[in-house]
């Protein structure tokens, strides 16, 4: 299992380093290179940079490198998970840019944390990882549909 990350302004690049691991563990995507082919399953982690009007909502272009990672071999099909990472001030749109992942390759997201991450945010992705690396399969993405779709009510 490998983890494939992106990062703008280096947010969710200080938190892969918390985790500790090995340097081949990770996969960057970089607007240079993003189409890169996927052999074994990893998990995706993800910033968001989108903006809301009162009609649409929509990830920004500097998000396409990972749009395009994902439409790259068969990358979806290794994709075993999405975690999003943002920052709550966006309220609505708070990782909008996974969640539109999510729904797009029908990917679940299993976990979200802020900017680059606590330490307990550290111990579940570490967590997840060992489970996702065991092949469980985390529906967080039914949970946060059903929880969004009550808030409606
Ligand atoms: C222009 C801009 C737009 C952003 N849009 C969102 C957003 O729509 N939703 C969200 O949760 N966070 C948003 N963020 C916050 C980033 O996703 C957050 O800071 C993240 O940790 C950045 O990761 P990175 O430094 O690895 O790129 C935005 C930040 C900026 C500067």
């Amino acid at each position: 299992m490998k983890i494939v990350y992106f990062s703008i302004t280096g947010q969710t690049r200080r938190f892969i380093q918390k985790l500790g691991w090995p340097a081949q563990t990770f996969v960057e995507i970089t607007p240079d290179f993003p189409d890169i082919e996927m052999t074994q399953p990893f998990i995706l982690i993800t910033p968001s940079y989108a903006e809301e009007t009162p009609f649409v909502q929509h990830s920004q272009e500097v998000m396409d490198p990972v749009f395009e990672f994902m439409a790259t071999g068969i990358n979806v099909a290794l994709c075993k998970g999405i975690i999003g990472t943002g920052n709550r001030n966006f309220a609505g749109i708070y990782i909008f840019t996974a969640k539109e992942l999510s729904v797009k390759y029908q990917i679940p997201i299993v976990y979200d944390f802020e900017m680059n991450g606590t330490l307990s945010d550290v111990r579940a992705v570490k967590d997840i990882f060992e489970k996702l690396s065991k092949g469980a399969e985390i529906r967080t993405i039914e949970k946060q549909m059903h929880i969004e779709h009550r808030e409606q009510i």
